[in-house]
């Protein structure tokens, strides 16, 4: 059988392996919503140009909501000899309204329609996983906010560094979400015009009005350029990127839950129901949740390497490769989504091992630098001069297997005379946490007022 849409010049049918890779709809099914709402846009604003009849329109209309309707309850039959979701409904309109339906592809394209429902797709999606995002970042203040006096130690390459709190760690995460929501919020402004109308590249002679179809599919104005309009990818690309980056950003905290629950760090445990046993080793405990969250972030990078590499030379204005856009961009949606409704579910019944994370924060000589700060203020030097004196005294702790804080003062001052009394009395592990008063820094106070601040302002 030729094809039914676009088979009139041809005299043989189409060889199976080119109708198997021309085809489209075992993915492109997802955009059968955006494509009947681009139908009907399209088909009310001609018949309000004029251009069809109202009774046709409305004829048409009905049929894409019986189509709808259909799709909704799983009775659609998506055949491959009509390649794409596109075709795939304009037949099935055909079969139900007869060759009237021949009239919703005027002055249209496939090539305009797939841009728009691309579009649709992706401001639907995008908003998505924006709540998404917000869910988490709530899951995450809200851990912070109960946690915002546990101490444990800040790493420098993973390196016992400072002490500071795990409401501040998780805090950290919630910033960088913050940024991660405001790239996808800045990419809906971008995505805001409707190449609905474009037709095949060149603009029609039909006396269209493209800022009606536009209008009536929320976009702000039609695109400006129809060239544009159906070769232009760029918005897909951005939101592979966004994508991306929050892909890598929740990969952290995922490869650190995974450090975290390993019996080395045991900072924090996952109740049962988030990890998973080993079919051999019967004491295994596999945080393959937060694993699987780490990898999903290569993946995601894929997708956006796939696309750059399908876009990059690739002449105006439509051409088949541009097909190839949605099965990375559908798989990196559904990846990350998946991964950031785990990161939540993690995040809020994870339980911070508090007694073991403060006998860790106390390790690693980790008052090291307060007390060079201490030695500057007390002793008015420059902070270099207290370095150095800090630095022996670290050098003599370790050779004599104690803690900083286990010095005494003979043990100062035999480094340094002019250590006195009262200031290693103020060499408190306590005070120094809660002194890290500066903007942003670590201090319980800090930490609390930023994680209520940050719940007002999710919960508004
Ligand atoms: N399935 C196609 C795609 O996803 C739709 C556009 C087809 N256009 C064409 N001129 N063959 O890009």
């Amino acid at each position: 059988m030729k094809n039914k849409m676009w088979g009139g010049r041809f005299s043989s049918k189409t060889n199976s392996l080119i109708e198997e890779i021309n085809a489209s709809i075992k993915f492109d099914h997802h955009l059968a919503m955006h494509d009947i709402n681009g139908s009907i846009a399209h088909v009310t604003m001609l018949s309000e140009c004029s251009i069809i009849r109202e009774g046709e329109a409305k004829k048409i209309v009905m049929g894409l909501e019986k189509i709808r309707s259909e799709i909704t309850k799983n009775e659609f039959e998506y055949k491959t000899e009509l390649e794409d979701i596109h075709m795939n409904i304009e037949n099935r309109l055909t079969e139900i309204i007869g060759p009237i339906a021949g009239k919703l592809h005027t002055a249209r394209s496939r090539n305009d329609q797939v841009a728009t429902d691309i579009r649709l797709y992706l401001k639907e999606n995008i908003n998505n996983t924006i709540v998404l995002i917000e869910e988490l970042q709530k899951n995450l203040a809200q851990q912070a906010l109960s946690n915002f006096d546990t101490v444990m130690p800040g790493y420098t390459h993973l390196q016992i560094a400072q002490p500071i709190t795990f409401g501040h760690h998780l805090l950290s995460y919630v910033e960088s979400l913050s940024r991660d929501k405001s790239r996808f919020i800045d990419s809906l402004n971008r995505l805001d015009e409707c190449p609905l109308g474009a037709a095949a590249l060149a603009g029609t002679s039909y006396p269209i009005d493209r800022f009606i179809s536009a209008k009536a599919l929320g976009f702000s104005r039609p695109m400006a350029n129809s060239l544009d309009a159906v070769s232009s990818r760029d918005m897909v690309l951005e939101t592979l990127s966004n994508l991306s980056i929050l892909s890598v950003n929740i990969s952290r905290l995922a490869e650190e839950i995974i450090l975290w629950v390993s019996s080395e760090f045991n900072f924090v445990s996952l109740p049962d129901d988030l990890t998973t046993g080993s079919s051999i080793m019967p004491q295994k405990r596999n945080p393959d949740g937060a694993e699987l969250i780490r990898s999903k972030a290569g993946r995601v990078i894929g997708s956006l390497n796939t696309l750059f590499i399908v876009l990059k030379g690739l002449p105006l204005a439509y051409s088949k490769d541009l097909q190839e856009d949605k099965e990375p961009l559908f798989d990196a949606i559904d990846s990350v989504d998946l991964s950031i409704k785990v990161m939540s579910a993690i995040i809020s019944d994870i339980k911070p091992n508090i007694e073991i994370m403060l006998i860790a924060a106390k390790k690693g000589y980790s008052i090291a630098t307060d007390i060079a700060d201490i030695l500057v203020q007390e002793l008015d030097i420059p902070f270099r001069e207290s370095h150095k004196i800090v630095g022996s005294l670290v050098a003599y702790a370790e050779i004599n297997n104690k803690g900083l804080e286990d010095l005494k003062i003979e043990e100062y001052k035999a480094l340094d005379e002019r250590i006195t009394i009262e200031l290693v009395n103020r060499i408190s592990f306590d005070n120094i946490i809660y002194n890290k008063l500066s903007f942003g820094g670590t201090s319980p106070e800090n930490v609390e007022k930023a994680a209520k601040e940050w719940l007002k302002k999710l919960n508004a």
